[in-house]
């Protein structure tokens, strides 16, 4: 292609094609028509504003970016998918509130956040390279009168480099579309490459980009016994503290309070009721035992009665209402009384058999299959992490313990154990409101009429595995029977 021209003295630089000037877009785009009939597919119009049907008159196709941009929104969608399927169902299993681990109501957020984010970056990345940018000098800037396309010429330039091109034939056929001027164009002797102090400092913002990365590997990899670098100082670290820190304020060190000693929350104030408690206070007052009375002057004093039998604190006045021990109850109380955060009796006696009151046996409210789907789903939320969803005691968080071997995990009791069979249905709320051995109570958390309601799931989780043929309705046990006769 190169070409050997006598007049340029200096060199031989090499032709880049010709550009014809114009004075108006019509005969622009009626020279434009002429260069493409004639088969040249390697041409550009240069405009001082946008001229409607240049495209067509050029001869240039529709541009293949919107199905780019579709295959990059669809990988986007299905990156998301499969992460989140990857993560969520497959490499880490996690029940989150009883949900499917494949949940495709919960991907559709970030789903549609990569598919535009993936979109977005193709089609700006996309129209750069398609148009062959960035493009750091154009060999028609070399013409002097091409200065004016950003004024009032229009130019047509036909590319050396189009397979047709034949520099005497080209130079014919754009004179005969009477141009305003006709130029033969040379390749730019600028030099191509990037100026030295660009690189540099190109190399300078890849190096500094690295920073962050390494900082991260070095934090996830390394064991460093300093602190980490804090760059939002405020923050890391704001003026309040976090349930299990401690604090200088208290005696006893501990930021989570228990509740004040006599006070009731609004809107918890405790009857002497065995619908909160479990029990029955009235029986157990005649039980004269020093750990019961404890415990139903705590449930007195929870319940604000004055005129009953414990107007004051609650260790004060068991300790001399109890004949036999005078004194220690009332010093071992407050020992023991702390640690239980429910508004519930205060008083969780730390014995291993857990306490002997006179449970209640009846349900202090109405069981019906609303109360018993509703403690399905408290039992599901709150229990079952532990429990395990059918109360075998193989939940989640046991199953992770086992793994992690640190021998110092309690497995949570079976609801199916004989002993909690057997036990009144007003121990199992006991266990729940207060908790019980290593178990955290959950007085503060779930209402009474939730407790129950869980208490009445729990049994309904016994007796599926100890069901007998009465205890399906008359009309559906022929069906049972003959499913027997079957195997
Ligand atoms: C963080 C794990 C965990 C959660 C959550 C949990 N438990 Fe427990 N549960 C245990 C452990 C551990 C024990 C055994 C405690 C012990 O004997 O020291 C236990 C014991 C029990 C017992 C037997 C008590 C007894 O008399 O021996 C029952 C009943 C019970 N849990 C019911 C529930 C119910 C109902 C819930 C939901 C409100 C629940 N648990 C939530 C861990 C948990």
């Amino acid at each position: 292609m190169s070409e050997k021209k006598p007049q340029a003295a200096p060199a031989k630089p090499k032709s880049f094609g010709w550009i014809a000037e114009y004075v108006d877009e019509h005969s622009l785009l009626a020279a434009s028509r002429k260069v493409r009939d004639s088969g040249y597919t390697k041409t550009d119009a240069y405009t001082p504003f946008p001229v409607h049907g240049i495209d067509e008159a050029l001869g240039i196709k529709p541009t293949i970016l919107p199905f780019i941009v579709l295959g990059a929104g669809f990988t986007g969608l299905f990156t998301a998918l499969i992460l989140q399927y990857w993560t969520n169902a497959y490499d880490y299993k996690y029940i989150i509130s009883g949900k499917p681990f494949a949940s495709w109501p919960a991907n559709i957020p970030v789903a549609f956040e990569l598919t535009i984010l993936f979109s977005a970056f193709t089609t700006f990345l996309g129209m750069w390279a398609l148009n062959g940018l960035p493009k750091l000098s154009n060999p028609l800037f070399n013409s002097e009168r091409f200065d004016r396309v950003t004024n009032d010429r229009f130019f047509l330039h036909v590319d050396s480099r189009d397979k047709y091109f034949n520099r005497e034939s080209v130079k014919d056929l754009l004179a005969g579309t009477k141009p305003e001027s006709l130029e033969e164009v040379v390749e730019d002797s600028s030099p191509t490459a990037l100026p030295s102090v660009i690189w540099l400092g190109l190399g300078f913002l890849f190096c500094a980009s690295l920073v962050p990365v390494a900082v991260v590997l070095n934090m996830r990899a390394g064991n460093d016994e300093n602190p980490r670098w804090h760059v939002f100082f405020d923050m890391d670290f704001q003026p309040k503290k976090k349930a299990q820190q401690t604090t200088t304020i208290f005696a006893d060190a501990r930021i989570a309070r228990p509740q004040v000693p006599g006070t009731v929350a609004r809107g918890s104030l405790v009857n002497e009721d065995p619908f909160y408690l479990g029990f029955d206070p009235t029986k157990q007052a005649s039980l004269n035992a020093a750990n019961n009375i404890r415990l139903v002057s705590a449930a007195d004093d929870k319940a604000e009665k004055p005129a009953d039998t414990a107007p004051d604190t609650a260790s004060e006045k068991s300790a001399t209402t109890d004949p036999v021990k005078a004194d220690e109850p009332a010093k071992e109380t407050p020992a023991a009384n702390p640690p239980a955060p429910t508004p519930t009796p205060a008083a969780t006696p730390a014995a291993a058999g857990g306490p002997n009151l006179p449970w209640i046996t009846e349900f202090p409210l109405e069981v019906d299959a609303s109360l018993i789907a509703l403690g399905k789903t408290k039992f599901e939320i709150y229990c079952s992490v532990c429990h395990g969803y059918a109360g075998d005691g193989d939940g989640l968080v046991h199953r992770r313990a086992e793994q992690l071997q640190q021998g110092y995990w309690l497995p949570p009791t079976s609801v199916h154990d004989p002993r909690i069979q057997a036990q009144p249905i007003g121990n199992i709320f006991y266990t729940i409101s207060n908790g019980k051995g290593k178990m955290a109570g959950y007085g503060t958390v779930l209402s009474p009429k939730e407790r129950w309601a869980i208490v009445s799931y729990v049994r309904a989780l016994q007796r599926s595995r100890n069901a007998n043929i009465e205890d399906v309705p008359v009309e559906m046990r022929a069906k049972i029977e003959e499913a027997k006769k079957a195997e």
